[in-house]
């Protein structure tokens, strides 16, 4: 099973590498727990390597998620989308039986093989464009059939009702179809977020089990904690991870180097203080050196 990167510091290490090639996955999150982040930060690593990434938004319009990317600090999407390396299906507001079972063929029989990366974000609204569960079961398993010709495919899906319980028939039949299932658990507290990350399955990985902190931070978009949680002192994070950065950074792609640079001059110590500084540079480097 060939692995690839996920775009995700700190991901790749809890999925034995990476997400497998052609397969597909499902990230299931409250509202404001990173979904549209991270399924963007999908699409970008494949991207800078040369891949082709396909967006289908079910919900928001293009434009918007073309806004919320410049403002998460990826100022370069437009550049994809003019080469059109980046292309967007907007099926918001569509009939999505017709949609997957008529158009998606038709699409896909254009892209087959093109080795692409594929973000559906979100898919909830085709489970509710139906009441009955085979019906339902039918057009989930179609898409990701059909998609997975095309590449590697990430589909995003709301948690609805009190957080943690995936055992909604709304997760149950996406969960059962992907391949590998990662939970944004997102809790909103008085003092702050609470933000854990796990890995629900990965067919053929040995995945981790556990949960794990996440932050979200501009330039970088989501960040996981591998390890434990680290002291939550007011240690200069920011400046120590720009100083050890500086020292093994020729190693990174120059687009890499400018990207980091910037998001570090930029961050605060209060939106990185949980964050272990030499975890997070071991997990750039694994990220784009294989290291
Ligand atoms: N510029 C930013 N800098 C830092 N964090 C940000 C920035 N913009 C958004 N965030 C964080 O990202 C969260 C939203 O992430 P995202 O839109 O990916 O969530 P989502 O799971 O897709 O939500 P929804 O289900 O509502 O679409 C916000 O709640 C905020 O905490
Ligand atoms: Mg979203």
């Amino acid at each position: 099973m060939r692995k690839i990167k996920s775009g995700v510091f700190g991901l790749n290490p809890l999925l034995d590498g990476g997400i497998n090639e052609n397969s597909t996955t499902v990230v299931i999150g409250a509202s404001g727990a990173g979904k549209t982040t991270l399924a963007t930060q999908f699409i970008r690593r494949g991207l800078e390597s040369g891949q082709e990434g396909i967006f289908v938004s079910l919900d928001e319009n293009k434009e918007q998620i073309i806004k919320e990317a410049i403002e998460m600090g990826w100022e370069e999407i437009l550049d994809f989308i003019e080469r059109e390396q980046l292309v967007f299906i907007d099926a918001s507001g569509r009939d999505f039986a017709t949609f997957i079972k008529k158009e998606l063929p038709a699409f896909v029989a254009d892209w087959k093989g093109a080795n692409a990366r594929i973000a559906v974000d979100p898919l909830t609204p085709v489970l509710w464009s139906t009441q009955d569960r085979y019906e339902q079961r039918d057009l989930i398993g179609f898409m990701l059939k059909e998609t997975r010709k095309v590449g590697t495919v990430l589909c995003t899906l709301e948690e609805h009702g009190s957080a943690g319980d995936l055992s909604g028939n709304e997760t149950v039949i996406p969960m059962y179809l992907a391949d590998c299932v990662i939970h944004l658990r997102y809790r909103a507290l008085d003092d702050g977020a609470e933000r854990k990350l796990k890995i629900v399955k990965c067919r053929n990985s040995r995945h981790s089990e556990t949960s794990h902190s996440y932050g979200i931070i501009k330039g970088l978009g989501i960040v996981v904690q591998r390890g434990g949680e680290p002291a939550k002192d007011d240690r200069r994070v920011a400046s120590q991870v720009r100083s050890e950065l500086a020292k093994v950074s020729s190693n990174l792609p120059k687009s890499v180097q400018a990207r980091l640079d910037k998001a570090f001059s930029e961050v605060r110590d209060s939106e990185v203080k949980r964050i272990d500084p030499a975890e997070l540079i071991e997990d750039i480097l694994n990220e784009y050196t294989g290291a």
